[in-house]
């Protein structure tokens, strides 16, 4: 027994476990079977298994025929490579007689996606490792590639140009462990993508343009750790997406995304708080600048933005219709506020022939630039012998503090009559439609007649309120005259409608 024969078995196994249990093959030339023409052929061993798994290396730059290729490759071969070989198409069944085919590796060739038919991997039933990387035409992606690929550990899709994948990419592929498919277009993912794959630990999408991810990402694939979706245009990370969920995930990577830190984001600021799984968080960063750590959702007012939208719409709405309805009608909608309120306060019309009841005999309703006229002229005359009677002045009896409607009611229940001044500005007043409204109803209320219209003015009828006509119609008018005998008249027709107590007038 030589030195040599001694120790080569000893130092094998020593290479054998040392490579293995970094989780290497290691590989001899097979000098007992005929290799095919262009390839090399070696027997490797993985872990500590045997040395029988056929390791096939295609060596040349070109294919004419890759399915004739395939025909002569050794059925019992577990790898095949066949990279950067030029190969543009896969034919239906290509690799139908390489059922114990480990790993096929097909990187760096040039593929297209229609080249590559529907069954180009029919019979690869054992394949674990499925490598389509870097080719120059795979843009899509069709669902029945991989169907029969059903002991799939791993599938690599990166540095391609894939824009889009149809749903069920991986529905029958349930042992898959391992998704590549950075460097990539996609724009979006199909809402499958990563469901149902009870094995499945990691999916990288880093480097693509998807914008959102589909709601309930990892439903029913319950082992992922690690996640990257990094270098995409994300902008906004919802809980609907269920990252929070996925309990055994130790690393999510989310930098360079175009994330809004708004309102939608404090769910994922909180939890990125409480669990330590987002990797890079210092790079991870918000659109507008700042870490997304340092985003801190308690500046924001968020809450209910729909309630809030609603709020504010309707009662943009209201405002704007109260503005337009207030500039037509806003002695209408005053009158009706202050009518509510007197009605709400308890006020009581009073029962007809309880005239003594009144404190006033007549209010005098004018408008401010007839005050000089009434307090020289009316005012000393009707309350100085002989017509003795009381009046009701806005310029002596309203009550400092109170509201002019206030007082304008107050004044309208307190006297027995009320008597409009008629001038032009009496009737462009503000006041003067409030007035007439007041007493209007009044009259409803008690069945009488208390305006007494003094006509100080002509004024033309058709510049009058409807209120106004309709009392010119129902009630005494009195024509002020400056001539002296027009005047006897005035103050004579004047005593007798003060002192016309009862006249129903409905
Ligand atoms: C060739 O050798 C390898 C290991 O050296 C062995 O596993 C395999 O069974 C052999 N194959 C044949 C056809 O003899
Ligand atoms: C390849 O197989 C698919 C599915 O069986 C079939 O639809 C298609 O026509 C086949 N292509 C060719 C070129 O035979
Ligand atoms: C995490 O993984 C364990 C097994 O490793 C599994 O039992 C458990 O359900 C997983 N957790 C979740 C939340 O899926
Ligand atoms: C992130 O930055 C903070 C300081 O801003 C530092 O304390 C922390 O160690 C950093 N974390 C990582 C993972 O680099």
């Amino acid at each position: 027994m030589t030195w040599k024969f001694f120790w080569t078995p000893i130092l094998n196994v020593f290479f054998t476990i040392l490579l293995s249990s970094r989780g290497e093959t290691r590989c001899v030339s097979a000098t007992n079977i005929t290799c095919p023409e262009g390839f090399s052929c070696e027997f490797c061993a993985f872990s500590y298994e045997s040395w029988g798994n056929l390791k096939l290396v295609y060596n040349l730059k070109s294919v004419s025929d890759l399915k004739e290729l395939v025909s002569r490759v050794p059925s019992e071969t577990v790898l095949l490579y066949l990279q950067s070989a030029g190969i543009s198409g896969i034919k239906n069944g290509t690799f139908s007689k390489l059922g114990r085919l480990l790993k096929l590796y097909l990187h760096g060739n040039n593929l297209v996606w229609n080249l590559v038919e529907l069954d180009a991997f029919q019979g690869l039933s054992s394949l674990q490792l499925l490598d389509l990387s870097v080719q120059r035409g795979i843009n899509q992606v069709r669902r029945e590639w991989f169907l029969p690929l059903s002991k799939l550990v791993k599938i690599q899709l990166e540095s391609n140009i894939i824009k889009s994948l149809p749903g069920g990419t991986f529905a029958n592929n349930v042992q898959l462990e391992t998704i590549l498919l950075h460097q990539n277009k996609l724009t979006e993912l199909p809402d499958d993508i990563m469901r149902d794959l009870p094995k499945l630990k990691r999916a990288m999408f880093q480097t693509n343009e998807i914008k959102t991810l589909p709601g309930n990402l990892l439903g029913g694939s319950t082992q992922v750790t690690e996640l990257n979706f990094a270098h995409n245009r994300l902008s906004t990370i919802s809980s609907e997406i269920g990252f929070q969920k996925d309990t055994n995930l130790t690393s999510l990577h989310l930098y360079n995304n175009p994330i809004e830190c708004n309102c939608d984001l404090i769910w994922f600021r909180n939890w990125v708080s409480t669990v330590n799984v987002l990797v890079s968080v210092n790079d991870t960063m918000c659109l507008s600048g700042y870490r997304i750590v340092d985003f801190n959702p308690d500046t924001l007012e968020c809450g209910f933005p729909y309630i809030k939208i609603i709020v504010l719409s309707v009662s943009g709405l209201l405002l704007i219709s109260v503005l337009i309805a207030m500039g037509k009608n806003r002695w209408r909608i005053r009158y009706s506020l202050h009518l509510v309120k007197a009605r709400l306060l308890g006020y009581q019309p009073l029962v007809d022939g309880d005239d003594d009841e009144y404190e006033y005999d007549v209010f005098l309703s004018h408008s401010s630039k007839d005050e000089e006229w009434v307090s020289k002229v009316l005012h000393p005359t009707l309350e100085n012998p002989p017509y003795n009677y009381k009046l009701c002045l806005d310029y002596r009896d309203f009550i400092v503090g109170e509201t002019i409607a206030d007082n304008i009611i107050d004044a309208v229940q307190k006297s027995r009559k009320t008597a409009f001044i008629l001038t032009k500005s009496f009737v462009e007043s503000e006041w003067c439609y409030f007035e007439l409204e007041m007493v209007r109803q009044q009259m409803f209320d008690e069945h009488r007649d208390l305006a007494i219209l003094i006509m100080k003015e002509n004024v033309p009828t058709g510049d009058m309120p409807g209120l106004l006509k309709y009392l010119m119609r129902k009630g005494n008018h009195i024509e002020w005259s400056d001539n002296k005998h027009g005047e006897l008249l005035f103050w004579s027709k004047l005593d007798s409608a003060l002192k016309c107590r009862q006249h129903n007038i409905v």
